[in-house]
């Protein structure tokens, strides 16, 4: 059964205090919104398996340890998810990243992917799926669906913010995929914004509207 971890490391909670402010700037926000992406994957990557290595210090042999086994693999959702990727990768540098991008349908309000380009190997890749805001979970859905189409079989969900509906979602329709957060707010509005959230993700990060 997938599980949700809610981050609560305060360093997290208290960058995520500041992305939340409507009066923090775009710069500000791509920067706290970058740092928090780095204390995500760390946490993330908190199980990932170890092998012994032999490595000659200047005093002597030691057993040490290295990464073993699966390879990461980052799958932003464009374009919110692009700003969550450089933090992931300043402590996961050899990840390699895909991108996915969705619209959604004006008339069935369902999301249709419009992009896709994926690693060649993300069945042996530990994927996590990357988009900061999880509020009907309808594009983490599609998303997932997608990969797992392709042939992944170990999919991760990070998030900044999160609606119950969204974490529902998904956990009903990928119950093998972890869902990590740094928050799991209260509701969506009939906007479908996330409350209290932080807006629009993509809109703060890129300073658009
Ligand atoms: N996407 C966002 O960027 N913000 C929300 O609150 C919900 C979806």
């Amino acid at each position: 059964m997938g599980n949700v971890f809610v981050l609560d490391h305060p360093l997290i909670q208290h960058k995520l205090t500041y992305i939340r402010d409507k009066n923090t700037g775009t710069k500000e926000f791509r920067e706290l919104v970058d740092e928090v992406a780095m204390l995500m994957a760390f946490e993330i990557t908190r199980n990932l398996p170890l092998q012994e290595k032999i490595v000659e210090t200047p005093v002597t042999e030691a057993n040490a340890s290295v990464l073993a086994g699966k390879k990461i693999g980052l799958v932003p959702i464009l374009r919110a998810g692009l700003g969550m990727v450089d933090g992931m990768l300043k402590l996961i540098p050899a990840a390699k990243v895909g991108h996915v991008g969705l619209y959604r349908d004006p008339e069935t309000l369902q999301p249709v992917e419009y992009y896709i380009k994926l690693p060649s190997d993300i069945h042996e890749r530990e994927l996590i799926v990357i988009d900061p805001m999880l509020a009907t979970g309808g594009s983490a859905n599609e998303t997932i669906h997608s990969l797992k189409k392709r042939g992944a079989q170990n999919i991760r969900l990070m998030c900044l913010v999160a609606a119950p509906e969204g974490v529902e979602m998904l956990k009903e329709e990928h119950p093998d995929v972890d869902i990590y957060l740094a928050a799991l707010d209260e509701k969506l509005n009939e906007h479908g914004y996330i409350v209290p959230g932080l807006g629009d993700a993509g809109d703060r990060l890129f300073g658009t509207k």
